[in-house]
């Protein structure tokens, strides 16, 4: 197992490239199973999350060819497997999509999930309550079954904002019979994003990034089509916040602005300098910040998957800052390890408070999942001394080439392999 080990208060500088999106990868790469066709997808980051989907697309029986590091080629026009039992789906939450594209074009899926995850439960009640809508037979334990004679189109109001339901319902309802209206649907860049492959591959969908998402069922999909995927929102947030954090002036390349408004102004707001470009955005700042109140919420809100990391920035913040966790029950364990090192936070429920400190003091801290592994580089980026980060295979799920990045902009930061953890 790895570990980073960085050496805190150097100044960041230069310029990043921000990798294609994560999340939309995690999807589209299961959508592609929806045609007899090939697929070349371009702007795959290179992460374990995507080793994972596309491992499972093989054992499914879809031939993935790399082309290179960024654009991989899918052709699932031979036999298909629809039950996926691999020891490999307990490290994914989303291989739930594998489900909705399997539904969508055999009618039936058995697709084993794993439990929770370090930030509490992870339900998938919404995920079925849409395809039993559609006429699918479903049942949920360790393993995810839904089976349908013929899919239809449904109207289904979801009770929470999902991403990941909003999504699947997607997946499965292009090639069902008729229309199916989602309500209250979630509208993530990269919602629009699968929508939009989803249409390049032949699909008829309209309202993606509005609350009402209108699903008209095609007969059959295109047999080849290429698409790129957006950059990736929280990557980007993450580079922004880290040169904050740091100090000095960095820009950001190959983002789309706009998706990062709620990051951009509460960086702003905290007195950091935010230029924003065509398709990149550059953050000057002298390493001191002011408090501020945020809560997470669904986009257009601040992203709950920044919140860990914005929390990291607060702690070192002139005044004391509240942030709220309006999206997930539980997510803010990780305060434990920014304690350790200096860090003045408590936590109330949804809420934590957080009393800046002068600075932060290198310690040993734990990766609890992929964006608290994120906060504790950040923090590491402002503390005095040695900070180690260990399971750091957490940021390798969703972070491409992390401490090379941040090195390239001057952080001193090198990973290194730990014999001790297993
Ligand atoms: C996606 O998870 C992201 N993951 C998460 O990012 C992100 O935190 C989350 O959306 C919210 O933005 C991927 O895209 C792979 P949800 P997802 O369904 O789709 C409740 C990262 O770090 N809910 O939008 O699983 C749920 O409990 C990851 O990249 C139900 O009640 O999240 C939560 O409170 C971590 N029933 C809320 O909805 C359901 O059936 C939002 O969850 C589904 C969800």
């Amino acid at each position: 197992m790895d570990k980073f080990v960085i050496n805190g208060k150097n100044k960041l500088y230069g310029e990043v490239d921000i990798s294609g999106a994560k999340n939309a990868a995690v999807a589209i790469l299961p959508a592609v199973l929806l045609t007899r066709g090939e697929c070349t997808i371009e702007n795959i980051p290179d992460v374990q999350d995507i080793n994972y989907i596309l491992d499972v697309l093989s054992l499914l029986g879809a031939k993935v060819e790399r082309l290179n590091r960024n654009t991989v080629r899918i052709d699932a026009s031979g036999k298909i497997n629809t039950v996926a039992d691999y020891e490999i789906l307990n490290h994914m939450r989303a291989s739930y999509y594998i489900v909705g594209a399997l539904l969508g074009r055999f009618g039936k899926a058995e697709v084993s999930m794993p439990g929770g995850c370090n930030f509490g439960e992870r339900p998938v009640d919404l995920h079925k309550k849409g395809f039993e809508a559609m006429g699918a037979k479903v049942s949920v334990s360790g393993v995810f079954k839904a089976e349908a004679e013929h899919l239809r189109g449904a109207n289904i109001y979801l009770d929470t904002v999902s991403v990941g339901a909003t999504i699947n319902i997607m997946i499965a309802a292009v090639l069902a019979d008729g229309m199916t209206v989602i309500e209250n649907v979630a509208r993530e860049p990269h919602i629009v994003d699968v929508a939009n492959f989803l249409n390049a591959m032949g699909g008829d969908i309209k309202g993606a990034g509005t609350d009402v998402i209108r699903i008209n069922g095609v007969k059959e999909l295109k047999d080849s089509i290429t698409y790129t995927l957006i950059p990736d929102q929280i990557e980007a947030g993450t580079f922004m916040v880290a040169a904050a954090a740091a100090g000095g002036n960095v820009l950001i390349k190959n983002v789309i602005p706009k998706h990062l408004e709620a990051i951009s102004a509460k960086l702003e707001e905290m007195h950091i300098e935010v230029q924003e470009f065509s398709d990149s955005i550059r953050i000057i700042s002298s390493g001191i910040t002011d408090k501020i109140n945020l809560k997470a919420l669904p986009y257009p809100g601040f992203p709950t998957d920044m919140q860990p990391i914005a929390v990291a920035l607060l702690t070192t913040a002139r005044g004391t800052s509240m942030v709220t966790e309006g999206v997930w029950e539980s997510r803010f364990q990780y305060v434990d390890e920014l304690r350790r090192m200096g860090a003045h936070i408590t936590v109330n429920g949804r809420m934590a408070v957080i009393e800046g400190v002068e600075s932060l003091t290198g310690a040993t801290v734990n990766a609890t999942d992929l964006r608290a592994g994120a906060a504790m580089v950040v923090a590491a980026l402002m503390a005095d001394g040695c900070t180690t980060v260990r399971s750091i295979k957490y940021i390798d799920r969703g972070y491409e080439h992390f401490e090379e990045k941040l090195r390239a902009l001057g952080a001193d930061i090198q990973r290194v392999s730990d014999p001790y953890e297993c």
